[in-house]
């Protein structure tokens, strides 16, 4: 016999998510438009270590920061502000995502570098709690998940367009048993948020001038939000007629990203949240780890770049936290710098961590004593960057590992 009780308990539920989303798309609406740096008396730049390594390589990123923006801390254009608060123990204390004062404290923030924090799972000694990030994501409404990715010398020249707030992610702790033996999970897309992802994937093509975007789905079995996406990635490309595009299914999506003969084609890439998140963990170890790549979670209001890997709790437990690679949290830095219209210190940055990370490596990272601190690792790349040859040093690798793979 089906259980009639339980479906209507389960219909409550539904129409109280159903309602909440609602309400977002009519926020959505009403959003305003993109916050003007150049209009700030002072760029306010929040930083919060997190759990694990967090505070770690997050403190190593916060001093090349520090020394990119010197002159502009100095003449009070720029106040970098600590924020405590956004570790698990007292997220857990508070028994939420984001404790309210470390929100407050957050809002009154231009942009954000965080460092990873714990996510708990199922099985963990913690409560099962929302991740700070996604709700950090869905709070400051950091729609667009930019994760850039290049391996110069195999024509490597990816950018991730991952819708940030939506998809499997925007009901990913609301989801509940129905009966014992019945477990539902929700996957979310509104018009207004896939809109706006994906016409950001298309300004970004436009403004680069590599004029191609991929949108990645799998619409064939994802009928409903994977097919809006599809539609409305249609209707969108007729505002850009300079910019192609073409619809991948994720699956095979995974497999071109290391099919030689195809992958340097790709240029921009849209995304769904749930696939962005893993095609690119996958795109970042191509270019050599998660430790390698940034994150910008980018809204129209504010934005927060972390790194894209987790807070590893063992390292800290076994005492070799001060090893961890920041490089990714550098990264993070890099993308900032172009966010907040510092475009040639972060180009900069990521010549000067493409020579530390790939090419040179006169310092490694071993993540134990074997290697360096990750406070050496960041005052090398501040020296590679302060090199007053960094360019045509940076071209000169670039060009010997062109010259090596053509053989
Ligand atoms: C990421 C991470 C996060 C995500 C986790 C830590 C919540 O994997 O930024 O890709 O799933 O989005
Ligand atoms: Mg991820």
């Amino acid at each position: 016999m089906v259980d009639e009780k339980a479906i209507q308990m389960a219909q409550e539920k539904f129409g109280a998510l159903v309602r909440r989303q609602l309400e977002r798309v009519e926020v959505l609406k009403s959003e305003g438009d993109w916050v003007d740096y150049s209009k700030l008396d002072k760029l306010i730049i929040g930083v919060c270590g997190g759990d694990g390594i967090g505070p770690y390589i997050c403190a190593s990123a916060q001093k090349v920061m520090e020394v990119l923006l010197a002159d502009k801390i100095a003449a009070g254009k720029v106040e970098i502000r600590q924020i405590d608060g956004l570790t698990i123990e007292r997220r857990v204390e508070v028994m939420k995502a984001i404790p309210d004062d470390t929100l407050e404290e957050l809002k009154k923030c231009h942009v954000i570098l965080k460092g990873p924090t714990t996510t708990p799972a199922k099985g963990d000694p913690w409560p099962n709690i929302e991740s700070a990030n996604v709700a950090m994501r869905k709070e400051l409404d950091l729609f667009a998940n930019v994760r850039p990715v290049s391996v110069p010398e195999l024509g490597i020249d990816w950018t991730f367009y991952r819708e940030n707030t939506e998809g499997s992610y925007a009901l990913g702790s609301d989801g509940f048993f129905v009966s014992d033996d019945l477990a539902m999970d929700f996957c979310v897309a509104t018009t207004q948020g896939t809109e706006r992802i994906i016409r950001a994937g298309f300004e970004h093509a436009k403004k680069t001038g590599t004029n191609y975007v991929s949108i990645i789905v799998k619409a064939n079995i994802i009928k409903t939000t994977d097919g809006l996406f599809v539609d409305l990635a249609d209707k969108i490309a007729e505002e850009y007629p300079g910019v192609k595009h073409d619809v991948w299914f994720v699956d095979i999506t995974t497999a071109k990203l290391i099919d030689p003969a195809r992958r340097s084609d790709f240029k921009v890439f849209v995304l769904p949240n749930l696939y962005g998140d893993i095609i690119t963990d996958e795109a970042a170890q191509i270019q050599g780890g998660v430790g390698t790549a940034g994150s910008a979670n980018i809204g129209k209001r504010y934005a927060m770049f972390e790194a894209i890997h987790g807070s590893a709790p063992r390292m800290v437990t076994e005492g070799r936290a001060q090893y961890a690679d920041p490089c990714s949290m550098i990264k993070a830095v890099a993308l900032m710098m172009d966010h907040i219209g510092e475009n040639e210190k972060g180009r900069k940055l990521g010549m000067a961590l493409d020579i530390c990370c790939q090419f040179e490596k006169k310092l490694v990272m071993t993540g134990r004593n074997t290697g360096a601190t990750g406070d050496e690792f960041a005052q090398y790349v501040l020296d590679t960057m302060g090199r007053a040859d960094l360019e045509q040093v940076w071209q000169g690798y670039v060009d010997a590992a062109i010259a090596k793979n053509a053989n």
